[in-house]
């Protein structure tokens, strides 16, 4: 284990696990309907990479980039497109897959913004969900594991661009971001 790391809240064998779960709960969904898969990044990209390894019905796939604003802004949900999708989406049906939900303000501007571009329908897949932080009204379609409400990095998830790396997601040392 990571020496930042205090202790580890799912290991890869059960992210792997779960991931070959949703994947198989996909393919049945979306049989016969070929979506277009858009990676949050930077987050989703571990998630997005193993789960469409799983998916067994055809699939496109595109990258989408966004930041918040500032930590004053965030609460009013204004989030910046940095790298937008390369295709059109209007028409399709489109699954948004997200490593993390917290307050829940990145995706329900995005998702607002996929409607907005006339997509035939919209679902959500993250793999971390901490419904307790919700600050807007925004469900996933699927959540893969709930979190408690603790600092958490591993499986794309990063603190100050670190730890993305890590196999497992694990609760981060407060030392680490309180020195
Ligand atoms: C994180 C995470 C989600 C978002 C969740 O991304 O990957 O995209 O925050 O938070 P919310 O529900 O409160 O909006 P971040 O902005 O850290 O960018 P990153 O994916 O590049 O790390
Ligand atoms: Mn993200
Ligand atoms: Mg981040």
């Amino acid at each position: 284990m990571h020496n930042d790391i205090q202790e580890v809240l799912f290991t890869q064998e059960q992210i792997e696990a779960k991931v070959a779960e949703i994947g198989k709960q996909l393919s049945e969904e979306y049989e016969g309907r070929n979506p277009l898969i858009i990676c949050i990044l930077k987050g989703a990209f571990i998630f997005m990479a193993d789960l469409v390894k799983q998916i067994t019905v055809p699939v496109e796939m595109d990258f989408m980039a966004v930041s918040s604003y500032g930590a004053s802004t965030r609460s009013s949900g204004e989030v910046k497109i940095i790298k937008d999708l390369d295709s059109s989406v209007e028409g399709r049906d489109v699954l948004i897959v997200e490593d993390i939900i917290d307050s829940g303000l990145t995706l329900s501007y995005l998702v607002d913004v996929l409607q907005r571009r006339n997509v035939k329908s919209v679902k959500i897949a993250t793999l971390f969900d901490k419904p307790a932080r919700r600050t807007v009204d925004l469900k996933a379609d699927i959540s893969g594991f709930i979190l408690p409400d603790a600092f958490v990095v591993g499986y794309g998830l990063d603190y100050a661009e670190k730890y993305r790396n890590l196999p497992y997601i694990g609760v981060l040392k407060p030392e680490v971001y309180s020195s």
